[in-house]
């Protein structure tokens, strides 16, 4: 976090000083960007790379770490990336002093750093009871938490932001497990934590639902807006009411049911065709998604899976990223970043101003979506005609 003995001013020279901004999950920010990270979901050796390879992107703000897929036995499993960590002996945790030394660096980066609990290969099915689930909690803060002395840490000396709940299949005593989280979490002042779930989109989630039932008060969630008739695939253009795309569903759930009604809810889409069986929607349709959930008060940024299909998909993140800050939908040409005016944008602050170049009708320019701007690029600034070249970070324009 930031100290707040930092002058308004100063605060602000900073800012213009640093290329990325101190900014991770913000409750206030409609432009959170989550991406998922450990699970090599695109599959090839080289598809996920050391966690810190990705934090220097400034369009991307929370990282949650996948997974813990054991909470009564403790469980990590980073795929490929746990190929750069050994074992600890007669446990089945991982010590990675590499993420160690990438959560530090992605936390200095202004990155929020969770860690995934759960995900598909998840067959404890939560606790027997109240008791034995608030006594996996505290040896999870201890593995995780701030105490560093605690024995088997798989980030040593490391401190993760937070939790994420991924749940696929039914459980039981989750809440008194998240309570005990969160009641950990709140205690230390030291530093902000969060608690995230990642719910499927029919609601109520069948995995998640005793605890967004109202019992535990979480800062965030992931909807997994795929794989399901609830997902994007079914947004309907221009349609003020859809029938089976559900983010309204969830809106009311934050005002509702959550016990925090300031949560903040992320649409979770897959990052590339084959992230997710059903709900890839490229940028051009995908797009007007985002500005719809816009309308909605509980609406926090979007969710991807995974960072390994992100970045085998070039222009997905940028194009996420440009619908998030700009006002205007795509082909429009509002944003809402006004000439010489700063935005603070997921993990970045611009600080150069919008270029709104137009070609004039039936001339030749840079199509939709491509890039016409950004610190080294060369190539032309003007775009095909409706579009205009919207500035999506220092990095990237692109014409919308
Ligand atoms: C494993 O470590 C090597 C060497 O530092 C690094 O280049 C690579 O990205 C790491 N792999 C993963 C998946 O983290």
């Amino acid at each position: 976090m930031i100290s707040s003995s930092l002058t308004l001013a100063s605060f602000a020279g900073v800012l213009a000083l640093a290329p990325t901004a101190l900014a991770g999950f913000s409750a206030s920010s409609s432009s959170n960007v989550a991406v998922y990270w450990g699970q090599n979901s695109y599959g090839q050796a080289s598809s996920q790379t050391r966690l810190s390879t990705y934090c220097s992107n400034s369009e991307l703000n929370i990282i949650p770490l996948a997974f813990l897929n054991g909470i009564k036995t403790p469980i990590t499993n980073f795929a490929n990336a746990g190929d750069n960590c050994t074992l600890y002996a007669g446990t089945q945790l991982l010590d990675c002093p590499q993420i160690e030394e990438d959560i530090k660096t992605c936390q200095s980066q202004g990155k929020t750093i969770m860690l995934s609990v759960g995900g598909a290969t998840y067959t404890e099915g939560g606790f027997s009871d109240s008791t034995s689930a608030s006594a996996a909690a505290d040896n999870i803060w201890g593995l995780f938490g701030p105490n560093t002395a605690y024995a088997n840490r798989p980030f040593g000396s490391a401190v993760i932001d937070g939790f994420d709940f991924d749940f696929e299949s039914t459980t039981s005593n989750m809440v008194p497990f998240a309570t005990e989280l969160r009641s950990l979490m709140d205690a230390d002042t030291s530093k902000q934590y969060f608690l995230s779930a990642a719910p499927q989109c029919p609601y109520p989630d069948a995995a998640d639902n005793d605890m967004l039932n109202g019992a535990v008060a979480f800062d965030f969630i992931m909807v997994q807006f795929y794989n399901n008739y609830c997902g994007i695939q079914s947004y309907t253009a221009g349609s003020a009411t859809q029938n089976n795309f559900n983010f309204a569903t969830w809106d009311t759930w934050a005002k509702q049911t959550s016990k925090n009604t300031a949560v903040k809810v992320l649409l979770g889409v897959p990052a590339n065709t084959g992230a997710a069986g059903t709900g890839y929607e490229p940028i051009s349709t995908l797009t007007p998604v985002i500005q719809y959930c816009k309308q909605f008060s509980s609406f926090g940024g979007v969710m991807m899976w995974d960072m390994s299909q992100l970045y085998e998909n070039p222009g997905f993140l940028d194009g996420v990223y440009a619908a998030l800050i700009t006002g205007g939908s795509g082909g429009g040409g509002t944003t809402t970043t006004a000439p010489g005016t700063t935005t603070t944008a997921p993990g970045t602050t611009l600080t150069t101003s919008t270029k709104t170049t137009t070609a004039a009708p039936g001339t030749t320019g840079v199509a939709q979506w491509g890039q016409c701007g950004g610190t080294g690029y060369t190539g032309s600034t003007v775009c095909q005609a409706p579009y205009t070249c919207v500035m999506g970070s220092v990095w990237w324009s692109s014409c919308q």
